[in-house]
């Protein structure tokens, strides 16, 4: 196959990438973004500090312009995300827990009202985890003042607005099968499903250091797929950008018939929120790297 997504295509998956909006007029970015990849997460404009700034004050024109673009590239969209500890503007945080679930239901129905039919899978909550040993949900404004059941909850609230988007559940350090943060995700998914609370798909954010994917990570994989639900590799990037590693993580996500999809969180090292680490498939001349032709070979 010639590109990233014609790859992925040839065995059912996609292969997409983060885009934000102000690079879609760059035709430099353009070129490769439409060449390449047929899924696009939007960076960061469905987040609530950009969709929500005040209460009840709804801006999707940076979502809509994203949207737009992938309509007439024959791309799908990631919505991301619904309910997340941050980039979430201070007004929610300042809620009476009453308020705060109000807010929060009236949130991801307008959302996903909006995007109704343009979106092919919603991150409803993301990294709602702790880091470390626990095993437990962090602290938030949404956790703190609703309690474990916001989760749930939101995803009840997810479905009833959009019967037909896939709601998935999205974190970070969630790939090396015996970390506590692992086995609390999973044991949340084992339970969502055992009780009929409706949840489609993990995402695995994927955000790796120069070593790659964790030994296990094909494990993990199989393992949350076994549940019923379709997991994917939704923000991956790794220092350096090592071939090996990249394959490694490609191969874990082909080797799981679930695995249906997987997302760069950028194109060009110059497009990555983790300056100075190199970490994607593009240098900042958008000239392919010996990671890209590793991944392509591995699809
Ligand atoms: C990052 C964006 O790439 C940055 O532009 C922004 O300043 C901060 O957020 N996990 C997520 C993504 O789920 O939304 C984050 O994206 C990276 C970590």
């Amino acid at each position: 196959a010639s590109s990233l997504g014609a790859a992925a295509a040839q065995s059912g998956r996609y292969f997409g990438t983060a885009v934000p909006a102000g690079k879609l007029g760059t035709s430099a970015y353009t070129a490769i973004l439409d060449r390449e990849f047929n899924m696009i997460t939007p960076e960061n404009e469905m987040k609530w500090d950009t969709t929500e700034p005040s209460r009840g004050n709804f801006n999707f024109g940076p979502g809509d312009q994203i949207v737009s673009h992938a309509q007439s590239h024959g791309q799908r969209m990631r919505g991301h995300t619904l309910v997340w500890h941050n980039q979430l503007p201070s007004w929610v945080s300042n809620l009476s827990a009453s308020d705060l679930q109000s807010a929060m239901d009236n949130h991801i129905t307008t959302e996903m009202n909006h995007f109704k039919g343009k979106i092919y899978a919603w991150d409803v909550v993301n990294e709602a985890f702790a880091d470390g040993g626990s095993g437990q949900q962090r602290s938030s404004p949404f956790h703190d003042k609703l309690g474990n059941g916001f989760i749930e909850h939101a995803f009840r609230t997810a479905r009833a607005a959009d019967s037909s988007a896939k709601l998935c559940y999205n974190d970070y350090n969630i790939e090396n099968w015996s970390d506590a943060k692992t086995q609390g995700v999973y044991n949340m998914v084992k339970d969502f499903k055992s009780r009929g609370v409706p949840i489609d798909c993990v995402g695995f954010q994927s955000h790796f250091g120069t070593g790659g994917p964790p030994s296990s990570f094909q494990t993990t994989l199989s393992n949350f797929a076994a549940l019923g639900v379709d997991v994917q590799i939704t923000e991956l990037d790794i220092a350096q950008a090592g071939s090996t590693q990249y394959a490694n993580t490609v191969k874990a996500c082909m080797n799981v018939a679930r695995c249906n999809g997987i997302t760069v969180w950028g194109i060009r090292d110059s497009d990555s929120w983790r300056s100075g680490d190199n970490p994607l498939l593009f240098d900042s001349n958008g000239n392919a790297k010996a990671a890209y032709s590793a991944v392509l070979n591995t699809l």
